[in-house]
């Protein structure tokens, strides 16, 4: 068996610390990215999942503690540029052009990214379609008509045309049916699976923990457990907490 262990550590975030005003949200927390892996950051509303996604895409500054991506510190450096460098997150809440073509939308998302060539930058969108049929048939409808479980697909596939090293999703199964669901835990699996690393906020517990290599629990600021996901996945106080299995 290969552990992932081995595996570089692409994304690392060391005892952040972050406020609201007055009001610390984040506690300390720290996390590990490895090369290739699929995490999953999991917790219950308020937990402060998003925030932990917004400490890392440079969002929301830091109190204390640092960032590390690719083995460089990047704390201070803007969001957009860690972006540009490969660290990208889907925008939260979908965030979809409403007024934009499926198409439009998508090239939204090679916004400061080099694309060496045309052919490199169609390859890239060809890709994306291929990944999301849906997409490919509606590519000229507006991204305002398309349905929530599409607008989902378009703010990944987003994200994907900037060729991501790490790509960061807040809840991409937040308000979607459970066949839709399923269907965007598989293309995330998919992706991974084709070479993105992916760190997952969900509270899907189930489906996000059976696709992914480790997660961490993150409770009131804190993460209280991590380990392989599947471990967690078998334990009865997580089972009976994210899972409502008593
Ligand atoms: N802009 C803000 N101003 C003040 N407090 C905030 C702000 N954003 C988040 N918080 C607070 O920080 C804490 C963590 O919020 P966060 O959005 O990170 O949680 P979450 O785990 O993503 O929750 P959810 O599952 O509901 O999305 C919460 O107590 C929240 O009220
Ligand atoms: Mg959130």
């Amino acid at each position: 068996m290969t552990s992932s262990e081995e595996k570089p550590v692409l994304l690392e975030v060391r005892d952040a610390v972050v406020h609201y005003g007055r009001i610390e949200a984040l506690h300390g927390v720290s996390l590990v990215v490895r090369e290739g892996e699929l995490v999953t950051l999991l917790g219950s509303n308020g937990a402060g999942k998003t925030t932990m996604m917004r400490a890392i895409s440079g969002l929301r500054p830091l109190s204390s503690g640092s960032v590390w991506f690719e083995g460089r510190d990047i704390s201070r450096v803007k969001a957009h540029q860690r972006a540009i460098d490969g660290l990208v997150q889907a925008p939260e809440g979908r965030g979809v052009f409403p007024g934009m073509s499926v198409t439009e939308n998508l090239e939204m998302g090679c916004y400061g990214r080099k694309f060496a060539s045309k052919a490199e930058h169609r390859e890239r969108l060809d890709w994306v379609f291929d990944t999301f049929p849906r997409l490919a048939e509606r590519r000229a409808q507006v991204g305002g008509t398309l349905s929530g479980g599409e607008q989902q697909m378009l703010a990944i596939g987003r994200a994907l045309m900037a060729r991501p090293r790490v790509l960061l999703l807040d809840e991409p199964s937040m308000g979607l049916a459970p066949m839709i669901i399923s269907q965007i835990f598989k293309i995330i699996s998919e992706i991974n699976a084709q070479g993105t690393t992916v760190l997952l906020v969900e509270q899907n517990a189930q489906q996000a923990l059976s696709r992914s290599d480790r997660a961490y629990i993150l409770e009131t600021g804190s993460v209280t457990r991590s380990g392989p996901a599947r471990e967690l996945l078998a334990d009865d106080s997580i089972r009976a907490a994210y899972l409502g299995v008593a």
